[in-house]
């Protein structure tokens, strides 16, 4: 770069950045949806067997949610006009943070604008410059922010260890406030945080104990309350966050935990006092989806069995399908630009499953991380295994 470039465009830097990017197999085209987010969808004008989306119950498209969101539209109108904290509190907001209290068994609730503004906003709430953060090596990028955010010291325990979670307990026990925290369902790899052992190992330290469980949330747990609920936790994890982006089909997310912590969030959570709350017809959207996950439990065992037969047909064929126990499975591949090669080869027979490289996960660990949902048909699933027998055999992903 010459002193001459830089000076005509102080941006260039940029440019060198994504040829890098490019050299390295990890610059990404944004794949564009045409229509709905469905089993089966158009992408880059293209249809496709869907594995990559979050719409894990198929709520996306679900009339109640339609019905609901424009039935808010018409009575309330598109936006909230304002922040929580000024003019931008409806009634549904209320309400939807009263139903969420209700459904994950805490005291109260509060909703963010998204998942990542629930943690990144909570923990950076909580958190000083005198604290200290325990976090899996694995937890997800806004959880970090947060921490960053809060300019608490961070100490990373290695993933889903209780043991080494346990020592570095013991190693700060000086310190005088702590937050231990994990994802319930790692987002990249499927796993499950081993919740009884670290939510017990926090309680035994005095240290707050907080779980997101963005992928948990209406998959795990009764009706899909999550890994509080699936593990009989209830009372024992000071702070919930799950997402209403997800399972829930829409947008948002939210922390469940004890009245108090939901009125210092109210006061001093940045994305709350910061940031305009949702529109009406995403609140309405939002709780007619937790209707639909009480009224109807059979999305959720259709999730459950449409994971088994997926991951069944992925070992019978031979692939690397890691530690996952949950609807994501992640194909291990190891390289990034062999991993992108593979995601492309399968969308030109027919079949999109995002290619995963670094900095989302580590390098020589890429993947495809593959999600299934209550809506995949038995058929769409049998020749999405048989797409990918075919390609991943051709790249020699499997022999
Ligand atoms: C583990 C985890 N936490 C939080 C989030 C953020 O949720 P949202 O998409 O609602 O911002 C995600 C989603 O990307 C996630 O995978």
């Amino acid at each position: 770069m010459t002193r001459a470039t830089e000076t005509s465009n102080p941006l260039s830097f940029l440019d060198e950045a994504l040829s890098q990017l490019r050299a390295e197999g990890l610059y990404r085209k944004l794949r564009v949806l045409s229509g709905e987010q469905r089993p089966t969808s158009r992408f880059d004008s293209r249809e496709v067997i869907n594995l990559s989306s979050n719409n894990y119950l198929g709520l996306t498209t679900h009339p109640k949610l339609r019905e609901a969101a424009l039935r808010a539209v018409k009575e309330l109108g598109v936006g909230s006009g304002s922040v929580r904290t000024i003019a931008g509190t409806m009634d549904l907001h209320m309400e939807l943070e009263r139903r969420i209290a209700v459904f994950k068994k805490t005291e109260a609730s509060v909703v963010f604008q998204s998942g990542f503004a629930a943690n990144a906003g909570t923990v950076a709430a909580i958190l000083g410059k005198d604290d200290l953060i325990l976090s899996d090596e694995l937890n997800h990028a806004s959880i970090i922010d947060g921490a960053r955010l809060s300019r608490a010291a961070i100490r990373v325990f290695p993933h889903r260890d209780p043991a080494a979670l346990g020592r570095l307990l013991e190693e700060t026990a000086s310190v005088k406030r702590r937050l231990v925290i994990t994802d319930g369902v790692f987002s990249m790899d499927g796993d499950i945080a081993p919740m009884r052992e670290i939510a017990a190992l926090a309680r035994a330290h005095g240290a707050i104990m907080m779980v997101d469980d963005a992928h948990a949330s209406g998959v795990l747990g009764q009706a899909g309350r999550g890994t509080v609920d699936h593990f009989g936790l209830h009372g024992q994890v000071d702070i919930q966050v799950g997402t209403l982006s997800k399972a829930i089909g829409v947008l948002g997310g939210y922390v469940a935990g004890s009245q108090s912590l939901i009125e210092y969030l109210y006061h001093r959570a940045r994305p709350f006092l910061f940031s305009t709350s949702h529109p009406p017809a995403v609140a309405s959207a939002c709780l007619a989806a937790f209707d639909v996950l009480e009224s109807e439990p059979e999305r959720i065992e259709r999730l459950w069995s449409n994971t088994k037969r997926f991951k069944d047909g992925l070992k019978r064929l031979g692939f690397d399908t890691g530690l996952s126990e949950t609807p994501i499975t992640p194909i291990m591949v190891g390289e990034a630009d062999l991993a992108m090669k593979f995601s492309d080869r399968l969308f030109e027979r027919g079949l999109f499953a995002q290619g995963i490289g670094f900095p989302t996960v580590a390098k020589g660990k890429a993947r495809l991380r593959t999600i299934v949902t209550a809506t995949h048909t038995e058929a769409e699933l049998d020749r999405a295994l048989s797409i990918l027998e075919d390609v991943g055999r051709s790249l020699e992903i499997i022999r």
